[in-house]
């Protein structure tokens, strides 16, 4: 079952008129449940792609496909509802709602997609506890640091239990203790099933990607699986391969 197909994505930003092309024609398949981590050095599109996967920026050509449903062709307004009901997406710089305390920002998109609010509630107090906020559930977001703030928008975005979980560089503002509850969390809930879409800078965020893929110049340059072999009795760790 595929759960993102794009057909040829093109993105071209106008800058006073002078066109900066930022994703060039990429073509990605992800299958339920896959954890696919794109890398690729700064200006290279990662933060394009995903934003015209989440539909927060609409696309200059090309096909976007969501759980079988054309997405790119939607209104804004259907957009935001699909977004609501299928997509978690931790942004770069976190979004969350300033007036509401940490506990309910992370509720809402449960709330929103018509959970009960007893699970909503058990939902949040997992995810909270797993990224060591519980203490913070009544802070305002203006109250919290930028590395908490960012743990609280990855609790936000799986709240719902989305089929897809786009991620611009979770971790791109946590110390290493945070980084690592973070990536137990990813590794949570991707056993349970989670797909997910993250982009990363972390070698070690991307070691726990079922496919690595790496863009350069709004390109895809390289697609590639990382086998894993579980480490035999004495073994010194997993071992990662490219293939
Ligand atoms: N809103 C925008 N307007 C014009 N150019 C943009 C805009 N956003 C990104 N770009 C350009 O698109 C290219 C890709 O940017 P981005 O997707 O942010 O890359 P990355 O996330 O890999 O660092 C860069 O050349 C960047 O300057
Ligand atoms: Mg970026």
């Amino acid at each position: 079952m595929t759960v993102l197909r794009t057909v040829n994505l093109v993105k071209i930003y106008q800058n006073k008129h002078v066109p900066v092309p930022a994703v060039r024609g990429v073509d990605l398949l992800v299958d339920e449940g896959e954890f696919v981590a794109v890398m690729g050095p700064s200006g290279s599109g990662k933060s394009t792609l995903l934003h015209m996967l989440g539909g927060l920026d609409i696309r200059t050509s090309g096909e976007i496909w969501l759980d079988g449903q054309r997405a790119d062709t939607l209104s804004e307004s259907a957009w935001a509802l699909l977004r609501r009901k299928k997509i978690g997406f931790v942004f770069q710089f976190f979004n969350l709602v300033a007036s509401m305390t940490v506990a309910d920002n992370v509720e809402l998109p449960a709330l929103l997609a018509g959970v009960s609010s007893k699970e909503a509630r058990a939902r949040r107090e997992y995810l909270l506890d797993a990224l060591s906020l519980t203490e913070r559930a009544d802070a305002a977001p203006a109250q919290l640091s930028g590395g908490e703030q960012q743990r609280v928008a990855l609790a936000r975005a799986l709240a719902n239990k989305p089929a897809l979980l786009l991620a611009d560089e979770p971790t791109g503002n946590l110390d290493s203790r945070n980084t690592r509850d973070v990536l137990r969390l990813l590794s949570e809930v991707h056993r349970d099933g989670q797909t997910i879409v993250l982009v990363t800078h972390d070698a070690r965020v991307a070691s726990l990607a079922d496919r690595v893929v790496s863009l350069l110049d709004g390109q895809i340059v390289d697609d590639g699986r990382i086998a894993r072999r579980r480490p035999g009795r004495g073994g010194a760790g997993e071992v990662i391969d490219l293939r």
